[in-house]
């Protein structure tokens, strides 16, 4: 199939023009100023923008946690994500404890198969260095293209791990070529106030925040930077939600230090009054680090802006308000965490960052695909828009008023954390690897069409043969 993509502005984390992109097979081939080719398909791209596919490195499908199961499969999740621009995403394999790494891989791999609709990789989140997986099939992970290991330093008494098990996950990391991505927040601690917010009567949805203050992610953070570097470890903090986490990556960051940090699409539009929401609407909010006071927002916008913060994921970890949140309507600590986004991560960044004049086009397209599929050995394969990239493209309306809203969502979910909320712009057509993924409100293509990749190792580029059906 070829596809001639003509008289869009291609934008880049680095440019920003107005050209033709003739796409054969999966790749891009050409790239120039009205060029005169035949194609089966021609698309006219005047007046849209023409960004290449994003790419999310946090995600939570078909996940067990906190009693239940993410309610957005493989299938439903990627839907959601391709309709919302996103071509690429890693997940969480979950290593449950007493498992082999590679027994956890077999579980994840079979909830993929057949169901994928974009391209997806995974990180392994190391839950037990004891009694399942040991140090060297971890250190065997990035040979087979799960190149990031996850750490949890929360949730006690389920992901939480002990900093003898970070420590030596960061070891491996060091001599493998991993990056280690973290969880900052001091689950010991919170797990005394949650146990003290509970025996003083206290159940409702907003002590998911009172019980997990803003220094607990500070204090995380500062360990997991200063341990990483013990190690020699590259580190990535994930959903990086206040001041107090912010202050340690810049300051690592300007000593040079291996450390990024990403922030996620609800951090910067839902503060903590939405958990105070009454009727138990709150929980819809509960997920982990809590919604920050406002304050925050400003903090966050200023870090993505300087590149004290080099991502935005959405951490779309999805339940149901109904029948999934409910489950801690007498008990905070019993709401499962994680919220919604995988769709609206580009219409939202594009609207009150790049419209709003917060952040650049071209950072914006840097922040959801470029440094994602960089930092996690996606790039040049995915994202940006270059010969000889995967044709991942999204041609992207930015003229088209949409209203996002839960009745029209694709995420199996029954909010939507920005409910209501008027964007200008979203995406018209995107491609997966040359092929029509999305039309307007249509799945072109079928379930099937996303492939597993195997990413580089950190530092390393992913060049073509390193694709491998699932
Ligand atoms: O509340 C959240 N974020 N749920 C997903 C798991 C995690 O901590 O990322
Ligand atoms: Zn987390
Ligand atoms: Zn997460």
């Amino acid at each position: 199939m070829s596809i001639l993509i003509k008289g869009g502005r291609i934008i880049t984390a680095a440019d920003d023009y107005a050209g033709d992109i003739y796409v054969e097979g999966e790749r891009i081939s050409l790239i120039g100023e009205s060029l005169d080719l035949q194609a089966e398909r021609v698309i006219d791209a005047a007046g849209k923008y023409v960004l290449p596919g994003c790419v999310d490195p946090h995600t939570h499908l078909d996940m067990p946690f906190g009693g239940t199961t993410t309610i957005d499969d493989v299938e439903s999740g990627q839907t959601a994500a391709a309709f919302g621009g996103t071509t690429c995403h890693v997940d969480f394999i979950i290593q449950p404890h007493g498992s082999t790494f590679a027994d956890a891989i077999d579980d994840w791999r079979s909830k993929a198969n057949g169901k994928q609709v974009i391209d997806m990789g995974y990180h392994m989140a190391v839950t037990d260095l004891r009694e399942g997986g040991t140090l060297e099939e971890l250190a065997s992970l990035p040979d087979q293209g799960i190149t990031s290991y996850k750490l949890f330093m929360a949730y006690k008494g389920a992901l939480m791990v002990d900093d003898e098990t970070l420590f030596k996950t960061m070891e491996v990391a060091a001599e493998t070529g991993a990056l280690v991505m973290v969880h900052a927040e001091n689950g010991d601690a919170i797990d005394v106030l949650v146990k003290k917010a509970l025996a003083e009567g206290h159940t409702e949805p907003h002590w998911h925040a009172l019980t997990r203050p803003p220094e607990t992610e500070g204090e995380a953070t500062n360990r997991a930077i200063q341990l990483a570097r013990v190690a020699g470890a590259p580190l990535y903090v994930v959903h990086v939600s206040c001041k107090e986490s912010v202050e340690p990556i810049q300051i690592a960051r300007e000593k040079g230090w291996d450390v990024w940090g990403e922030t996620c699409t609800q951090y910067f539009f839902v503060d903590y009054t939405f958990l105070e929401r009454p009727n138990f609407e709150g929980a819809k909010y509960v997920y982990t680090p809590p919604p920050r006071a406002k304050e925050n927002q400003d903090v966050l916008w200023n870090a993505v802006r300087t590149d004290t913060l080099s991502a935005i994921s959405t951490d779309h970890c999805a339940f149901l308000w109904d029948g999934q949140k409910t489950m801690g309507r007498d008990d905070f600590s019993k709401i499962p965490n994680g919220g919604p986004g995988l769709e609206n991560r580009l219409q939202m960044i594009h609207e009150f960052g790049a419209r709003a004049g917060r952040i650049s086009l071209n950072r914006m397209v840097e922040l959801l695909a470029t440094n994602p599929a960089k930092l996690f050995g996606l790039y040049p394969r995915k994202g940006t828009i270059a010969v000889g990239s995967d044709a991942d493209i999204v041609v992207f309306d930015p003229e088209k008023k949409v209203t996002i809203s839960a009745k029209t969502q694709h995420s199996k979910t029954d909010y939507n954390l920005y409910e209501g909320t008027e964007v200008t712009g979203t995406p018209e057509v995107v491609l997966l690897r040359g092929q029509i993924l999305v039309e307007g409100d249509e799945l072109v293509a079928e379930p099937g069409v996303g492939q597993f990749v195997r990413r580089a190792k950190f530092g390393e580029e992913l060049r073509p043969a390193a694709i491998a059906a699932a």
